[in-house]
């Protein structure tokens, strides 16, 4: 991920969906200022008590709605929230009409475009009480870039990453049995291991588009 953004300094950074602020967490040196908008009040708090300083600023706004005007953000991230958003048209205009033109928006999400994460997520969204269905619709290539370039944005990455390994051993928030594997003699190399191979799988040429998760930036031209 951070190979993907670069050096580039991300300057005023609006973090939609933003949690705890993990992507804030991650990019903190390259960011001047951020506002983080969240539907939770609960993930709010929890991000508030995590950043002190005047720079970091968090409010509660829907994502199809934001609280910000038109052409000021430098950069809009998203880390597993696009997934949750049902009217995607109207969230990536938002999105494009906040930011200023040369602006990045970048994403990390679950993506379902290999039919066998496809299927798998299918049953464990029908099987598992803690998530729903209804709120949860990873991305596709077919239906997200279509979108994106009608608004007005120009594509620069696209790239899929986690494969067996992120399925089997990083995925602790959807598949709660392996939360135990942390018990098993060994399991960080273990896991380090299956992160080398799912990099290695997802570089392939026929392999590029099936894994877990997708990378994406695109920027408004
Ligand atoms: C899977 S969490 C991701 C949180 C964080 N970005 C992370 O990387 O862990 C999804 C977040 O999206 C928020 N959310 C869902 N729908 C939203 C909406 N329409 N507008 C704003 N936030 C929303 C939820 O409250 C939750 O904090």
């Amino acid at each position: 991920m951070l190979e993907i953004v670069g050096d580039e300094p991300l300057g005023l950074v609006a973090e939609i969906c933003c949690g705890r602020g993990e992507a804030l967490d991650l990019f903190q040196d390259k960011v001047d200022s951020a506002l983080g908008v969240d539907i939770s009040i609960n993930m709010l708090a929890a991000a508030r008590s995590k950043f002190i300083s005047p720079n970091f600023l968090f409010v509660q706004g829907d994502a199809t709605s934001l609280p910000v005007i038109e052409n000021c953000i430098d950069t809009v991230i998203m880390f597993g929230g696009i997934h949750h958003v049902k009217d995607r048209s109207r969230l990536f205009s938002e999105i494009y009409r906040v930011m200023r033109p040369g602006g990045r928006f970048i994403w990390r999400e679950p993506v379902s475009d290999f039919f066998i994460w496809r299927w798998i997520r299918a049953i464990i969204y029908r099987v598992s009480s803690h998530l729903e269905p209804e709120t949860e619709r990873p991305l596709l290539y077919s239906e997200t870039v279509p979108i994106l370039e009608k608004i007005g944005f120009e594509m620069d990455v696209w790239q899929t990453c986690g494969f067996l390994g992120f399925c089997i051993f990083m995925n602790s928030d959807v598949l709660v049995f392996n939360r135990l594997f942390r018990f098993i003699p060994g399991i960080r190399k273990i896991t380090q291991i299956m992160t080398e191979f799912d990099d290695w799988v997802t570089r392939q040429r026929s392999f590029r588009n099936m894994g877990l998760q997708v990378i994406g930036v695109a920027r408004k031209l």
